[in-house]
C-alpha cells in the first residue's frame, strides 16, 4: 500500500480557524517545512480557502465530522459541505476518525470509540465505502484518542487491521491519541505498533507539547516506530495552542529537521 502514495516529507498540522497565527510562525522558521495538514470544518468554507491560496507546500485535509461508525443516513448536508472542500482543496489525501461523532441531529461534542462488534465493523466499512466514493483523493483512517469499546467480539487491534484491509486505507498513526487511550483502557504501545500492519501507515502525527512528561511519552513511540521500520510518506507536527502558546522557532526547527532524519533520511535530500 504504501508505494502508492508519494513521499510528502516533514510538515505541521493546523487547523483552519484563526490559521493566521500559524501560517506566520511556520513562515517565520529557518527549516522549512514541505508539507501542511489542515484541519477543516464544513462551516469555515472561505477561512479554508484563505489558508489554501496562502500555502506553497502540498496539502493533506483532515477532518472529524464524518462519524463513520453511525448506523444510519449520515448527516447529507455536512458530508456535501465537506466533500465540496475536498475537492477545492485537492488533497494529495484526506482523512477522518474510527469513531461515532453523533447522529444526523445530534452531535456527541466527541469522538466517542467503535464497538468491537461484528455489525459495528460492517456499518463502518459500509460508510467508509460509500464516503470513498464522494470523491478521488485517497481517503485515510486515524485511530481515536479512546481507542475501543470493549464491547463485542472482535479484538481492538485486529477490528483496526480488519477495517483498513476492507476499505483499502491507510492509517493515520495518531500518536496523542494512543496516549490517551491509554487512560480509558490499558494499551501498550508497543504491543499497538507491533499488531498494526504497518505498510498501511501513510501518516504520523503527534503534538508538540510544553508538558515534558507528556512529551517524553509521544517521543517514546515515535522512536519505537522508527525502529520499527515505519516509513510514513508523511510526519506532521500539530501544532496547538491551547492557552500555552505555539512552541519556541528554534526548538521546533530542531523537531522537523530531527523528524526528516529519523523517517525521511533515505529519501529526501
Ligand atoms: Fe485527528
Amino acid at each position: 500500500m504504501n508505494n502508492k502514495f508519494p513521499t510528502l516529507g516533514v510538515g505541521a498540522t493546523f487547523p483552519v480557524f484563526n490559521h493566521q497565527k500559524y501560517i506566520k510562525f511556520l513562515s517565520s522558521l529557518d527549516e522549512k517545512i514541505d508539507v501542511v495538514e489542515l484541519i477543516i470544518s464544513p462551516f469555515l468554507e472561505e477561512d479554508m480557502k484563505s489558508v489554501v491560496k496562502e500555502l506553497k507546500t502540498p496539502i493533506i485535509a483532515h477532518c472529524t465530522w464524518l462519524s463513520l461508525g453511525t448506523d444510519c443516513s449520515p448527516n447529507k448536508d455536512v458530508v456535501k459541505k465537506i466533500i465540496n472542500q475536498i475537492e477545492y482543496i485537492s488533497p494529495v489525501w484526506w482523512g477522518d476518525h474510527i469513531c461515532f461523532n453523533g447522529v444526523p441531529e445530534i452531535s456527541s461534542g466527541t469522538l466517542l470509540p467503535p464497538i468491537l462488534t461484528r455489525s459495528s465493523l460492517e456499518t463502518f466499512i459500509r460508510n467508509i465505502n460509500s464516503i470513498k466514493k464522494e470523491t478521488k483523493f485517497p481517503f485515510m483512517l486515524e485511530n481515536v484518542p479512546f481507542l475501543f469499546n470493549p464491547l463485542g467480539e472482535i479484538d481492538p487491534l485486529d477490528f483496526i487491521n480488519i477495517l483498513l484491509e476492507r476499505t483499502d486505507s491507510g492509517l493515520i498513526l495518531g500518536v496523542e491519541n494512543i496516549v490517551e487511550s491509554n487512560e480509558y483502557y490499558p494499551i501498550d504501545y508497543k504491543e499497538f505498533l507491533n499488531s498494526i500492519n504497518l505498510d498501511k501507515i501513510i501518516e504520523i502525527h503527534c503534538p508538540l507539547v510544553k508538558d515534558t512528561k507528556k512529551q517524553k511519552q509521544y517521543n517514546e513511540i515515535l522512536e519505537y516506530a522508527a525502529l520499527l521500520g515505519v516509513k510514513p510518506k508523511a510526519f506532521l507536527w500539530q501544532l496547538k495552542d491551547n492557552n500555552t502558546g505555539l512552541p519556541d522557532k528554534q526548538y521546533f526547527s530542531e523537531c522537523v529537521k530531527w523528524a526528516k532524519n529519523t523517517f525521511f533520511s533515505e529519501v529526501l535530500t
